[in-house]
């Protein structure tokens, strides 16, 4: 269900009206529900509890999408793991209280230092994706006289049908090691001395509405565990990634999570594999929305602009995927709309939230931007100096700021000006 919706003709977050927020709070604001955050976490867990292939299966929840400590910590309190992609990223899942033998580290490029980090605060498993990284990883666990646990991301190459930017298990993509290479290269792992197979891992892409690309990612890969079993190379655990996609539109339908994780597991029967997923955006992406306030309503040629206070700094999306987002008033009124560009103040072209949407408004009025949950504020920017926006989690009737707005101050605190 949705905890944003209309009460009384006014969009509240849970119990809380939007318009309460934005005037304690300020605008541009990121609006999260806990109740969202919990009942998507909770689709998974009890898909994954009533398969006999999901007993023991691990969620680590991909914190790239939104890495608010307070999110992190609730998720955690909730069981979940992490999958992590950097040290700076895992330094924030241990101060939110995870446990670490749920962290998966994945990324091509994990520096030396943030393998020693991972290695001591002992981590479940690496995702290598390259046998450079592999050799690098042997050579620091090495020196701090440990074993790492790895899986190989391995690309199955299968084409996930989403945006080319986030599109990741092709073959040309720089993720992962090729499917043909993955036999060779576990043997060279085995014969490592400071390196434990644990597993194998694929992430094929993001926001996938359509379950059948990792059915057939997952037939890959079992064809490849069987393969490396008759070479004597066991495999504990399986990691099938995130990118089970969400719905950006009001009307569109999205798979549920038991149509996504069924036929897998089905698939997995008595396989004796744990299952591990790292959904990101699946867990946050509509437990979240941006309100901001329209500053101006300006006539162009042929065109009318709604000029916000959020832009893109604060929600890229648009303009970096040209991807949708739901805008609707908060307050909605009966009466004729116009078609708006909806834009930020920021000097770029590209700074649009929403291009001709139907919208009955005037200056002053508040707009929420939905399904602002994942991939919102963690990829916020500072760009044209502006703070980055706060945000508040709903939890029922009441309201916990969970990061603060950014002041101008701390933006150039760490900057110093030449010697006079
Ligand atoms: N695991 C790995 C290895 C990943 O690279 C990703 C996302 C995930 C898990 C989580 O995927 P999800 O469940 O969220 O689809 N900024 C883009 C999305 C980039 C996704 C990158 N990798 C966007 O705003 O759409």
């Amino acid at each position: 269900m949705t905890h944003f919706a209309l009460k009384n003709g006014v969009l509240h977050a849970e119990s809380v009206a939007l318009p309460t927020l934005a005037e304690q709070f300020g605008t541009p604001a990121y609006v999260y529900s806990r109740a969202a955050l919990t009942e998507s976490l909770r689709e998974f867990k009890d898909v994954l509890g009533g398969h006999p292939a999901g007993s023991g299966a691990l969620v680590c929840y991909a914190v790239k999408a939104n890495s608010n400590l307070a999110i992190l910590n609730l998720f955690a309190r909730l069981g979940a793991g992490f999958d992590i992609v950097s040290g700076g990223e895992l330094q924030r899942v241990l101060a939110a209280g995870a446990d670490p033998q749920k962290v998966v580290f994945s990324g091509v490029g994990k520096t030396a230092a943030e393998m020693k980090l991972a290695l001591d605060a002992g981590i479940f498993c690496f995702n290598i994706e390259s046998i450079p990284e592999l050799e690098r990883l042997n050579e620091v666990a090495g020196q701090c006289g440990k074993a790492a646990p790895i899986s190989l991301r391995v690309n199955p190459n299968v084409d996930p049908k989403t945006h080319p930017y986030i599109s990741t298990g092709l073959k040309e993509a720089k993720f992962g090691v090729a499917y043909d290479d993955a036999l060779p290269l576990y043997r060279r792992a085995a014969a490592l001395p400071h390196i434990q197979i644990a597993g194998i891992d694929c992430h094929i892409g993001s926001q996938l509405l359509d379950p059948s690309p990792f059915v057939e990612a997952l037939d890959r890969i079992l064809a490849l565990i069987d393969q490396l079993a008759s070479d004597g190379i066991r495999i504990h655990h399986l990691d099938l990634g995130g990118g089970l996609g969400i719905k950006y539109k009001a009307d569109q339908v999205q798979p549920t999570v038991a149509s996504y994780l069924t036929p897998l597991l089905d698939k997995l029967q008595d396989r004796g594999l744990q299952v591990v997923l790292e959904p990101g955006r699946r867990l946050v992406g509509n437990a979240g929305l941006l309100l901001t306030r329209i500053e101006y309503l300006k006539e162009g040629e042929g065109k009318n602009f709604a000029v916000i206070d959020a832009a893109m700094n604060d929600l890229m999306r648009p303009a970096l995927y040209e991807a949708w987002h739901d805008i609707n008033p908060v307050v909605p009124s009966a009466g004729t709309a116009r078609d708006y560009d909806v834009v930020g103040p920021v000097c770029e072209t590209g700074d649009f939230l929403g291009q001709a949407r139907p919208l009955c408004v005037q200056p002053g009025d508040l707009l929420a931007v939905m399904s602002a949950g994942a991939y919102g504020m963690a990829m916020a920017s500072n760009y044209n100096t502006r703070p980055r926006a706060v945000e508040i989690m709903v939890d029922g009737d009441q309201v916990h700021v969970i990061r603060q707005r950014e002041t101008v101050a701390q933006l150039y605190a760490g900057e110093q000006v030449l010697p006079a």
